[in-house]
């Protein structure tokens, strides 16, 4: 990697946060970082295709960053001629190397889940880790359908470490996902590409579709539509170029924040729009958002458009659970917004928010209530009513959007705010508190 990017790597995302009420509106425009799932698929899909390929606005984030590091102990040379660039020596379908050492995916859990279908298809064994969070987090959900194709992975009580065996023939067939997850199906397709025959996936409900779509860009034939996919296992990956969206995830605290923030007006260009991404925008527009959308275009395989955000009062809804696979990493910055409403919110559907990066219904939920907001959580929801907060000490526990949904809620407060933890921050969104300082936001880094 080059220095710009090392250096860029090792500024730390702070550890407490002290966050203090709003003093002006936010104004003019914000582009922010690239999209974390594009960049995990594109970096894994190019070390598979025969040859160099670009990726421009990657994710210089550190759970991508853990991909990258992973896919070079595996073999693939990786070049970053710039922030935010990467070239991919691709090694070909059958190309990568095993590595003695244990392959560290870091907080993420997309990197673990979808590498976790990579390497089942492959000729030697690997060993996956995570930090304590990770560590903590259900693997089952895709090691019960890896093993139904004919991979071996072992794990104490279907939790990290992964021990995933090489050398083990996969099956094609018709695997339908156990929860709504994006990752789940993606690491069945991803060993369909090593699979004998056709991989079909099924879902319940229909989630993100950036693995068909990039494998479709790389000039695998696959069909898929909302909900399933289908591909053929042992054909090619061609090199190409893949342009990341800005992260609608990432966008998302900046729309709530100036939606909450009186007499603001902000634009945030270039946002990806993928309709299995973007139920946060329905959601705060029924409770009376003022967010436009312009210039919608396409940037390799995905829609991208400008956000404008106005400021405006919110009223609580019940939040259709239909929404919850389409806003999944939104509702932490939903319960800030809920808790800053008019009324009450109901969220339901939305139990996967207990297994994420922390236990997000209850980190919110406690949090908020500290400073004074009145919420009741459920086993898959919450029912938060909105009014005014005040200062006080919370604890993000360790989980990026937690941290920056509570930095949200304390723009709003009667008093500061002070947020432990988030240091992760920079595994989703690097350079968060500089951004929001750029921008008049009074949020000081604790030393
Ligand atoms: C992701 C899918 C979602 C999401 C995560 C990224 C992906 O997880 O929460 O941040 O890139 O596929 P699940 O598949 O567990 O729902």
């Amino acid at each position: 990697m080059s220095a710009a990017v090392d250096a860029a790597r090792s500024v730390p995302g702070g550890r407490d946060w002290i966050v203090a009420p709003a003093r002006a509106p936010l104004r003019g425009a914000v582009s922010v970082p690239g999209d974390k799932s594009v960049s995990h698929r594109a970096l894994m899909l190019a070390a598979l295709a025969d040859g160099p390929s670009r990726i421009e606005g990657f994710l210089e984030g550190e759970d991508t960053l853990a991909t990258a590091r992973i896919l070079q102990q595996l073999g693939v040379v990786i070049d970053a001629p710039a922030p935010g660039v990467r070239v991919v020596h691709g090694v070909g379908l059958h190309g990568l190397r095993g590595s003695a050492g244990d392959l560290d995916c870091g907080n993420a859990g997309t990197g673990m889940r979808l590498l976790a279908g990579l390497l089942a298809g492959q000729q030697f064994d690997s060993t996956l880790v995570g930090d304590a969070s990770l560590s903590r987090r259900p693997m089952g959900r895709v090691i019960r359908p890896l093993a139904a194709m004919g991979a071996r992975i072992d794990s104490a009580d279907g939790r990290p470490p992964l021990h995933v065996r090489g050398g083990r023939p996969l099956q094609g067939g018709l695997y339908q996902t156990e929860v709504a997850s994006a990752q789940v199906k993606s690491a069945i397709l991803l060993a369909g590409l090593y699979a004998h025959g056709t991989t079909e996936v099924r879902e319940a409900q229909p989630t993100r579709d950036y693995t068909e779509r990039m494998l479709e860009a790389f000039g695998w034939p696959i069909a898929y539509g909302p909900g399933w996919a289908r591909l053929d296992g042992d054909q090619a990956l061609r090199a190409t170029t893949v342009r990341v969206p800005a992260d609608f995830s990432s966008a998302a605290f900046l729309v709530v924040a100036a939606t909450l923030i009186p007499g603001s007006e902000l634009a945030l260009p270039g946002v990806g729009l993928n309709e299995r991404r973007t139920g946060l925008l329905a959601v705060l527009r029924a409770m009376g958002a003022d967010i436009a959308v312009t210039g919608e275009r396409r940037l390799g395989g995905e829609v991208v458009g400008d956000l404008r955000v106005r400021h405006a009062p919110l009223h609580g809804i019940a939040v259709d659970p239909v929404h919850a696979p389409d806003m999944i990493d939104e509702f932490p910055v939903l319960f800030a917004a809920a808790a800053c409403a008019q009324g009450t919110t109901h969220v339901q559907g939305a139990a996967e928010l207990r297994v994420k990066e922390s236990d997000r219904i209850a980190v919110m939920a406690t949090a908020l209530r500290t400073l004074g907001a009145r919420i009741e959580e459920t086993p898959d929801g919450a029912v938060i009513e909105g009014g005014a907060l005040h200062g006080g000490r919370v604890d993000s526990r360790g989980d990026h959007r937690c941290a920056m949904s509570l930095a949200v809620a304390a723009l709003r407060a009667d008093a500061p705010v002070r947020i432990d933890d988030c240091a992760n921050v920079a595994t989703s969104f690097p350079g968060f508190e500089a951004l929001a300082q750029g921008l008049g936001l009074p949020l000081q880094v604790l030393p």
